[in-house]
């Protein structure tokens, strides 16, 4: 069925919003989305959405940016740092995977970079799985790799995950000390006959995939941007480095740019009437075309198609536009990411800033640019606009002091 396509910003706040219209995007994916929160519809969403998202609180993420997040990045970029260069996809996936493994509930006891390859290896094959329906590869091949990376993460990675937080519940330990992630919450506070241990290992791995995969592809388009921005705009290359606050600006203008999920698409459960659409019969298809009201002009600017990080914002209008969704299934790891959007002036030093701009922020106190020798290239295999190959060198004389 060829979808209704719906690209104005308000008749898609409206869509997703709608109670009547479920997630569509994953049915290719069924693999490894089945019956996994942004799946969901009605009830069963509402009960998984409020069961976990006890993990997803702010004063958690504030604690996780501050005290976590500077240990695991310095840790995972060692080995480039001491290389002076490294592959921005790549590290983009294990930076993000780490991060993403820490909120889903997935041990790393060897904190080898064996185990983070292993684990980033398998965590790409499921965001393959699951965004299939812009695959162009042969679609059976991609369900059988997504099978046989489960059959893998399972008792690798799952199963002594699940067994140390059983027996840790199992002891009566208090809830403050128990981890917190989302395997915690499931194996403490779910149903049991609803999570059966298939669930679990896909509802884990949508974890691992949905963060890692759309944290990574942000990080290198806004690495991109910044960098040209920064070479183009020598006085703002000075400000970027000065105030985090307008750095943070510039990751939002980029998220608003290549958000991560280009389209979402919803399927009407009964007859409905979309506002600025108009009726729906049952079982119609809706594609809400995010990148498209991300640069409309009419919000954003005449030249909306442009990164500028000056670029005024309407009131009430986000400066990344619909990247992290909206409505029900708005993203849980929004300001995990992209921090605390300021309403005004903030103290820099307490501002939430988000993980992306943390992450490049470091890579430009190392010097980090792009390879003059190895220009980055496009990602083959999908039809989504990323980088699949990003090399950076680290030159000392750019480093920020
Ligand atoms: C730049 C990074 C990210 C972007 C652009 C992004 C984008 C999105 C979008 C657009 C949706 C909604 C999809 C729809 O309505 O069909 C979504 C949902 C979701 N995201 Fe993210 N995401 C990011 C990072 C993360 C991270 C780091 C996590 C977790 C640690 C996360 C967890 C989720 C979850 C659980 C949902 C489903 C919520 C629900 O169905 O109720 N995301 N994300």
């Amino acid at each position: 069925m060829e979808p209704v396509i719906v690209s104005d910003p308000r008749a898609i706040q409206a869509g997703l919003r709608h109670p009547d219209l479920a997630q569509a995007l994953y049915d290719e994916g069924r693999v490894i989305m089945d019956g996994v929160i942004l799946t969901l519809h009605g009830p069963a969403h509402r009960r998984r959405r409020l069961l976990e998202f006890g993990v997803f609180r702010k004063d958690f993420f504030h604690w996780y940016e501050r005290e976590v997040f500077p240990r695991t990045l310095a840790e995972t970029m060692a080995p480039d740092r001491a290389a002076g260069r490294s592959e921005l996809v790549d590290l983009g996936y294990r930076v993000t995977m780490n991060l993403t493994a820490d909120f889903a509930g997935i041990d790393r006891p060897e904190r080898s970079a064996e185990e983070t390859a292993a684990l980033r290896r398998m965590v790409a094959v499921f965001s393959e799985g699951a965004t299939l329906v812009h695959s162009t590869r042969p679609r059976e091949e991609v369900r059988a790799e997504v099978r046989a990376a489960l059959a893998e993460f399972v008792p690798r990675f799952l199963e002594p995950a699940i067994a140390r937080r059983r027996a840790l519940i199992a002891a009566g330990t208090p809830e403050e000390d128990q981890p917190r992630d989302v395997l915690t919450v499931i194996l403490r506070d779910g149903d049991p006959a609803e999570f059966t241990p298939e669930l679990i290992a896909r509802e884990i791995a949508f974890y691992l995939q949905a963060g890692a995969h759309s944290t990574a592809n942000s990080t290198v388009h806004a690495f991109h941007d910044i960098w040209c921005w920064m070479r183009d705009h020598p006085a703002d290359a000075a400000r970027l480095r000065d105030d985090p606050v307008f750095f943070q600006r510039a990751v939002h203008e980029s998220l608003r740019l290549h958000p991560a999920s280009p389209v979402a698409w919803r399927r009407a459960t009964r007859p409905v009437t979309l506002e600025g659409v108009g009726p729906l019969a049952e079982g119609s298809l809706v594609e809400f075309r995010l990148a498209e009201a991300n640069r409309d002009p009419a919000l954003f600017g005449a030249d909306a198609d442009r990164f500028n990080p000056h670029r005024p914002l309407p009131p009430g209008v986000l400066p990344f536009g619909h990247s992290f969704g909206i409505g029900v299934h708005a993203c849980l790891g929004r300001d995990l990411d992209g921090g605390v959007v300021p309403r005004g002036p903030v103290d820099p030093a307490t501002h939430q800033y988000g993980t992306v701009t943390l992450f490049l922020r470091a890579l430009f106190a190392l010097g980090a640019m792009p390879d003059p020798d190895d220009p980055p290239r496009p990602a083959r295999h999908t039809a989504r606009p990323n980088w699949g190959h990003y090399p950076i060198i680290f030159e000392e004389a750019r480093a920020w002091s």
